[in-house]
This record gives C-alpha cells, structure tokens and sequence, in this order.
C-alpha cells in the first residue's frame, strides 16, 4: 500500500474471516524468528484445529510485509500430500484496542509434531523402514516444489512437520522464493539456518538452484539417525571448516569453478582433508544404502549433488526393509512434540559412547519438557 493508499483499518476485506469469531487459541507451539504460531480450534466445529502463524508487521509504513505475501502466494500455489497446507488467511477486527491494527494469521492444517521436537525425545525410535519413509516424503516435498520452481531456502528439522497419522509436511515457506532454471538470476545468499547452508552459500554465490534444498535435506537424513544437527557452526567460517572436515577440502578439482565464487580466497579453505562422510556416519546409519546417498546428498560440488528425483530412485528406497508406514509407531504419541518445548539440542553426535549413555540414563522422563497439547 502506498501512502496515498487506503490505510489498513480502513478496509473491509471482504474475504478475510475474522479470526477471533472464527478460531479459539489453545495454546502456543511455535516461537520462529518472524512470529508466533498458535493451536487453535474452529468454534463452529470445535473439532476442527489449525496452525494459525501471525503475520508480523514489524514496519508499519511498508503496509504487508513482501515476505508474508511471498509465503502465502506459493502456498496458495503448492497443493500435495508433503507439502503443509495453507486454508485461508484471517484477521483480527481493528479497533482502539490495537491501535487500529488489524494482525493478520496464516491458517494452515495442524500436524501434531516437528522433526525436531520428536529427535529430541529419545522415546520416540524410528526403525530403519520408517526413516526410509521419512526420507522418501521429505524428498518428493522437495521434488514436487522444485518441479514447480520454488526453492525452500529453509531446509531443517523444526520446518519439517509430521502428523500423527505419520504424514511428512514441509512447512515455514518463509524464505521460499521462485527461481528459474533456464535463466538463474542473482539471488540473495543471506538465506538458509546456518547449520544446514550449504558450501556455495557460504562461499557467496549469489546463483543457485534447488541443490541448496538437498544439502539441507541431507543434514537432516543424517540427523533421522544422529539425532543432533550434524554440523553446528558457530560462525560462517567455522561451518566452512566443520563441512571440510566432514566432507572434505573445497577445492577447484573436485569443484571446477569454486574459485569464481565471491568468498574464494576472502575465506579460510582447509586443504588435505579427506571426506569422512563414510567413516564417520556409518557408525550411525549402519547401512551401505543409506552412506551411499548421504554421500551423494552431501556433494561439496552443487552440480554433483544428488536431485531428489534421482534420490528417490536410490536404492537405499527399493532395498529390503522397504520403507513402512509410520501410522502405527505415531500413533503411540498422544502428547504433541514440537521443538519450542524440546531442550536445545547442542549435543554431539560424534561419540557414539557418549551417545548411547545418554540414552539411557538421561532419558527424559515422558511429558517433562512436552507440553500436553492434545
Ligand atoms: N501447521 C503447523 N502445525 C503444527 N505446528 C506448526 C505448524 N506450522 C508451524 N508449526 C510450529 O511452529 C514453528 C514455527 O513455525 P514456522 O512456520 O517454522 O515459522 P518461523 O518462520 O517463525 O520459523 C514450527 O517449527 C513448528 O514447530
Ligand atoms: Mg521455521
């Protein structure tokens, strides 16, 4: 809205439902960066519950925020099984209690758990068919939204939501964006949480493409059996350096063309490393499948790096144990499990030792640090 424009409070919105008649907040499951996001219930149904994410209008002579609209337009755009969906967009009624500021709240369906609340429950065990499941949703998510031409741009396990009926969503479309393949234009770098960015961001390239979508989804496969973030950088830098150690020295042999990267040669590189993505995850993952495509995931050189529809025809998919329906193991959890109510997860993963001790006498007793949502 321009500032000739109507001002907010004086339009109607003829579409937009007033969200207080509508919806009654049960409780709060979501702190993110860019807003709140509540539990609630449609008070016609009363059985009928929701996601409502707040808009946040931080810079009030902007009118809608451009990032809010980006989300809604590309969920409004995106309809699949994987993917959250978004049901309609209401607003609370303006008046001198809020300054004549109306909040505007993204509705989307509830699912009752985020990847990282439930890795963050040592109770909650996924065998190896299940995780195959996990894998296979997140990555047709991915296949269905590259197909369409949007880049996630968030990629990590508080953004990947799970029902309790064990259907995988991908949600938080708040960095998401349209790209195009035939001609990729310049797009900012400042995107994607630290410990999932991948080595072309961190090294500046300002041209990229849905590859930067598998690297985060590649931290996370890892993760299913880790049950930690992979690679907590606490600095640009450092990540550079926990991804070289991992994966290997960044170098213009394995990567033809890194050297024209903004940050090549304005950061530290850390030659003569090998990768260890083998030796260090097979411990873990204890299956060759499985390594086999965490290593293709985890390509330093983004044009080696797996797409999702080639990983989807990995064998690790179409190896016995196939992968198996999840209802039955979610279906034991009558207590939501999102990560605003886990402990940080700041642990390590790189001693299995410790792993395994802390399995079993640090469990958390059930329900300590979850709250009771439904
Ligand atoms: N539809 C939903 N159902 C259940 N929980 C949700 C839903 N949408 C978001 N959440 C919870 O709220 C958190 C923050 O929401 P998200 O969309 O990621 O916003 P932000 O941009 O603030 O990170 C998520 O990590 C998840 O735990
Ligand atoms: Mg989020």
């Amino acid at each position: 809205m321009s500032s000739q424009g109507p001002r907010s409070e004086e339009l109607q919105f003829p579409f937009c439902q007033n969200a207080t008649d509508k919806y009654e907040k049960l409780a709060k499951i979501g702190q993110g960066t860019f807003g709140e996001v509540f539990k609630a219930r449609e008070r016609a149904s009363k059985s009928k519950v929701v996601a409502m994410k707040r808009v946040l209008l931080d810079n009030e002579k902007e009118g809608f925020p451009i990032t809010a609209l980006r989300e809604i337009k590309i969920l409004q755009q995106l309809h699949h099984e994987n993917i959250v969906h978004l049901i309609e967009i209401c607003r609370t009624r303006a008046g001198p209690y809020n300054r004549y500021k109306s909040t505007f709240y993204l509705v989307c369906e509830f699912c009752e758990h985020d990847l990282a609340g439930l890795l963050s429950n040592l109770h909650v065990q996924f065998s190896l068919g299940e995780k195959k499941m996990l894998m296979q949703q997140l990555l047709n998510g991915l296949y269905f939204i590259h197909n369409n031409n949007i880049l996630h741009r968030d990629m990590k396990s508080a953004n990947i939501l799970i029902t309790r009926t064990g259907i995988l969503k991908l949600a938080d479309f708040g960095l998401a964006r349209v790209y195009s393949q035939k001609d990729r234009n310049r797009l900012t770098n400042r995107v994607v949480t630290l410990w999932y960015r991948p080595p072309e961001l961190l090294l500046g390239a300002r041209v990229y493409g849905p590859e930067i979508d598998i690297w985060g989804a590649g931290c996370i496969m890892a993760e299913l059996w880790t049950r930690f973030p992979i690679m907590q950088g606490h600095s640009e830098q450092e990540q550079l350096r926990l991804i070289s150690q991992l994966c290997g020295s960044i170098r213009p042999e394995i990567w033809p063309g890194v050297e024209k990267l903004d940050l090549y040669g304005k950061v530290e590189l850390y030659p003569g490393l090998k990768s260890k993505v083998r030796d260090r995850l097979m411990p873990f993952l204890q299956n060759q499948y499985a390594v086999d495509l965490l290593e293709k995931m985890l390509s330093l050189n983004p044009s080696n790096r797996i797409d999702s529809d080639t990983a989807l025809n990995h064998d690790f998919f179409w190896t016995d144990p196939m992968p198996t329906d999840l209802m039955l193991t979610m279906s034991k959890y009558n207590t939501s499990m999102f990560e605003m109510h886990a402990p940080k997860r700041r642990g390590q993963w790189t001693n299995l030792q410790q792993q395994r001790q802390q399995q079993h006498s640090h469990m958390p007793p059930d329900g300590q640090h979850f709250e009771r949502i439904f």
